[in-house]
């Protein structure tokens, strides 16, 4: 009775300050959730005030890992459905949680992020080249355009040729297979996460970049899965394969060596020490 009270004095508030739900909404939720475009990370919002009750919403938004974890059995049955995928945690008072829903209630007018899209992948037609150059985005090799610190200062991937990695943040080797070009895309683009938000505050990533790195954990997370076993073993193969050529021709040449001077002859052709 209480929270639906406060419902309609935050929705008549938030009428007159109709911006701060959508500020929040696209600072925080946008790069996981669209509201009637389908399913990006996170679930497509729209309709959520009428499948939820209000106290499961507000409980959800602030700790969904504190759902989950009392054994809630909606909370529960979505992580399942989302590859366990964790929603970060909020901060947010009730009334800012009130003004993201109740922007999210009238449909998220003006919620034009075209990369949210889900129909359109934005990989389509990447290189080769596209990737190289993520990579070398991605270990610092080449700054970011707008001067944001390298992704490998904070996170890892399975990858050799990336030699400096940091271990702040969460291995990405496998984030593509969990979060789809679209949600990386989001992701890297408008970074839901704190301390990975302020990184990027003032050094926004370039959609080009977006794409560049998009295409690197892409092909980080495929080559994990079906290249690098099969590299390994035929690097193993070829390097045995030389070591042995090596080692069996030196032995020759030293037979042949060997066999062609006498025992003595180092003795003998040494100058002599005798002075008459
Ligand atoms: C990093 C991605 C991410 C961000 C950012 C994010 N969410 Fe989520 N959200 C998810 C995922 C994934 C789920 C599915 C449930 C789970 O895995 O816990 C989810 C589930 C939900 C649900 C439950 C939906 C249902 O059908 O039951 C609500 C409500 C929700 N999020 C609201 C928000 C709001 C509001 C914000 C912004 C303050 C937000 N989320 C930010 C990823 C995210
Ligand atoms: C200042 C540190 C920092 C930097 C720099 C940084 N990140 Fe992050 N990133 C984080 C944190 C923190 C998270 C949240 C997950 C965690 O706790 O590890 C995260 C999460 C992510 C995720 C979601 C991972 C998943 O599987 O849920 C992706 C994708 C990602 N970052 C990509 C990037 C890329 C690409 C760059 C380089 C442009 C980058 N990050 C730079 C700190 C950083």
């Amino acid at each position: 009775m209480k929270l639906s009270l406060l419902l309609i004095a935050v929705i008549t508030f938030s009428t007159v300050f109709a911006g701060e739900g959508e500020d929040l909404f696209k600072q925080r939720c946008a790069a996981c959730h669209t509201i009637g475009k389908g399913r990006l990370v996170g679930p497509d919002l729209k309709n959520i005030t009428e499948k939820q009750s209000l106290d499961w919403l507000l409980a959800f938004i602030k700790s969904s890992t504190a759902m989950i974890n009392s054994g809630d059995a909606d909370a529960k049955a979505i992580f399942e459905e989302y590859n366990r995928i964790l929603m970060p945690d909020n901060n947010y008072s009730d009334a800012q949680i009130l003004a993201i829903l109740d922007y999210i209630k009238q449909g998220g007018a003006g919620e034009g992020t075209s990369a949210a899209s889900p129909a359109a992948d934005i990989l389509n037609g990447v290189t080769a080249e596209n990737i190289a150059t993520g990579a070398r985005l991605f270990d610092g090799a080449q700054r970011l355009t707008n001067g944001g610190p390298f992704c490998a200062s904070c996170h890892k991937v399975r990858d050799e040729r990336i030699f400096s990695s940091g271990t702040l943040a969460k291995d990405l080797s496998q984030s593509y297979e969990a979060l789809g070009s679209a949600g990386v895309a989001a992701i890297v683009k408008n970074p839901p996460f704190p301390v990975m938000h302020e990184a990027y505050r003032n050094h926004p990533i370039t959609e080009e970049e977006v794409i560049n790195l998009t295409a690197y954990l892409k092909s980080v997370n495929e080559e994990r899965i079906y290249q690098r076993p099969a590299n390994f073993s035929m690097f193993f193969v070829f390097f045995g394969a030389v070591v042995f050529f090596i080692i069996f021709m030196s032995t020759i040449i030293l037979y042949f060596k060997r066999k062609k001077l006498a025992v003595n002859h180092d003795i003998l052709s040494r100058p002599s020490k005798v002075v008459n």
